[in-house]
């Protein structure tokens, strides 16, 4: 009887803990045809601060994630985004209503780090919790074998450039509003974020429809 009890307990354990583990977000394949032409993106580019109340849907994120820093030579693991030495240093949380996600650009999926909406600990500014969407642009220390020279230090910002602008151009194209972020709390957002000491915050950039 004893035996029996251990083992519905354990049972009962398993069952709980599996229940109330955060599921992966699947997002659709990008579509990454179409669009606005290049020209008129460029032409409409700009920064904007004022956000609707309207959730990006995930056809709409995965597109938005892919022209961030997709694979657009998945046979050679090669990037929308240029880095330098190809490091591919940056990875990209995003911050919505339903939760903080790490996105993984391997299997398009959003991992769950936080299950609480976290936008407004993302900046310094009001209209951040406005924003649908904020990307927390993060540099992986671990790819550079650990450490971060100042030198080092300036690729790391290019490199998140390049992203933060594929970014704006997207919202362009799309209808979109976005504004890069240099204004937050760096050591306030690892904590956010959970970051171990090997990563750390570079950029932010809030995304929504305009109001
Ligand atoms: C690296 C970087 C950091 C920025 N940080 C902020 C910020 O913290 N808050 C903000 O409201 N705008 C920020 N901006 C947006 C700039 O203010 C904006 O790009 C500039 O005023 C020019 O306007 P435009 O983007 O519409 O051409 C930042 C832009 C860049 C490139």
């Amino acid at each position: 009887m004893k035996q029996f009890s251990m083992i519905f307990l354990a049972f009962m354990v398993i069952a709980i803990s599996g229940c109330a583990q955060p599921k992966e977000i699947q997002l659709p394949d990008p579509i990454i045809t179409g669009g606005m032409p290049l020209m008129d993106a460029l032409k409409n580019r700009k920064s904007a601060r004022e956000f609707s109340d309207k959730n990006i849907d995930n056809q709409t994120l995965s597109n938005l994630l892919w022209a961030a820093f997709g694979y657009n030579r998945i046979d050679e693991k090669k990037r929308t985004a240029p880095s330098a030495n190809n490091k591919q240093e940056i990875e990209i949380y995003c911050a919505m209503r339903n939760g903080l996600f790490l996105w993984n650009p391997d299997r398009n999926v959003l991992i769950p780090i936080v299950e609480e909406d976290v936008r407004a600990k993302t900046g310094g500014q009001d209209y951040v919790a406005a924003a649908a969407l904020n990307l927390i642009y993060v540099c992986n220390n671990d790819v550079y074998g650990g450490g971060m020279s100042d030198s080092r230090k300036n690729i790391v910002y290019v490199d998140t450039g390049y992203i933060s602008e594929n970014v704006y151009l997207f919202c362009a194209s799309t209808g979109l509003s976005t504004v890069a972020r240099g204004f937050f709390d760096p050591v306030e957002l690892s904590k956010t974020l959970s970051l171990p000491d090997s990563k750390w915050v570079v950029l932010t950039q809030s995304i929504g429809y305009p109001k």
